[in-house]
C-alpha cells in the first residue's frame, strides 16, 4: 500500500530524514515511536504527501500504486482527498462551522451526496460519543471533543490509509481506548491501513508492527 525508498529531508543544513525505506501492506496497522525530534512527524508528513522529500538518487514514494512524487499539486490534492485521512494532535477544525459540517466537508469536496454524507457523519459522531454535540462549533467543544470531531472528519471518505500523529494525545484514558478500538474495528471492517505516530506505549504495542525511529531513520 505504501512503498517508500530513500526518503531524505533536510531543513537547511539539518538532515532530519536520512534515507528511510519503508513498506506497509494494505490493512496493516503500523505504529511509529521514538524520541522527540527523531523525525516521526516529518516522516508522516512525507508519507501523507503533505510535504515533499529532498529528492536524492533513488528517492521514490508509491501509494496504492501511484507514484505520488510526480503528481502536480492539483492531482495530489485530489489523490489526498480520496485516499488519505489525517488525524493530528492539533486538529485544525474550521471554527465557523459546526461539528457536523466540519465532518462533512471532505465528502462535499469529493462531491458526495448531502443526505448520505450527513447520515454517515452522524453515525461516526455518534460512535465517538458526540451525539449531543453535533451542532456546536469547535469553540464550544472541549479539546478532547474537538479531537474526536477531527477523527470523524478523517474517516468520512473511508480513506484507504489513515495517518495519525498522536491521535489520543488530548484524550482521557477511556476515550483514548475507545479511539484505539475504533482503529482496529475499521481495519477489520474496511481493511483500512493505519500509520500511527504515538508516545502511547499501549497503542504502539497493539499495532501489527512497531517501528522505532532514531536519528532520522528506522531502526532494524
Ligand atoms: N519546518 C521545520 N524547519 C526546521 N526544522 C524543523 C522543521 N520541522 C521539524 N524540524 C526539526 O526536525 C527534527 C524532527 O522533527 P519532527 O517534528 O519530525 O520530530 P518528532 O519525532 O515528530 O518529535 P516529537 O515526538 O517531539 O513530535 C527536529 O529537530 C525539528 O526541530
Ligand atoms: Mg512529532
Amino acid at each position: 500500500m505504501i512503498r517508500a525508498t530513500q526518503l531524505h529531508k533536510y531543513y537547511g543544513d539539518l538532515q532530519v530524514l536520512k534515507g528511510v525505506n519503508l513498506h506497509i501492506k494494505s490493512g496493516e496497522i503500523v505504529s511509529i515511536v521514538g524520541a522527540s525530534g527523531a523525525g516521526k512527524t516529518t516522516l508522516l508528513q512525507l508519507l501523507g504527501t503533505l510535504d515533499k522529500p529532498t529528492i536524492q538518487n533513488n528517492s521514490s514514494l508509491y501509494i496504492d500504486g501511484t507514484d505520488v512524487l510526480t503528481l502536480n499539486d492539483k492531482d495530489l490534492s485530489k489523490f489526498r482527498n480520496l485516499n488519505l485521512g489525517f488525524i493530528f494532535q492539533f486538529h485544525q477544525l474550521l471554527p465557523e462551522f459546526t461539528a457536523l459540517e466540519n465532518v462533512c466537508i471532505p465528502a462535499f469536496i469529493a462531491k458526495k451526496s448531502k443526505i448520505e454524507t450527513e447520515t454517515e457523519a452522524k453515525r461516526l459522531l455518534d460512535y465517538l460519543g458526540l451525539k449531543d454535540r453535533i451542532n456546536h462549533k469547535p469553540g464550544e467543544l472541549s479539546g478532547g471533543e474537538q479531537q474526536r470531531v477531527a477523527v470523524a472528519r478523517a474517516l468520512i471518505n473511508k480513506p484507504k490509509i489513515i495517518f495519525a500523529d498522536e491521535p489520543s494525545g488530548n484524550l482521557d484514558t477511556q476515550s483514548a481506548e475507545h479511539l484505539h478500538q475504533l482503529f482496529f474495528k475499521l481495519r477489520d471492517e474496511f481493511g483500512q491501513t493505519f500509520v500511527i505516530v504515538t508516545h502511547n506505549e499501549e497503542l504502539a504495542d497493539m499495532a501489527d508492527r512497531k517501528l522505532v525511529m532514531k536519528d532520522g531513520n528506522i531502526m532494524v
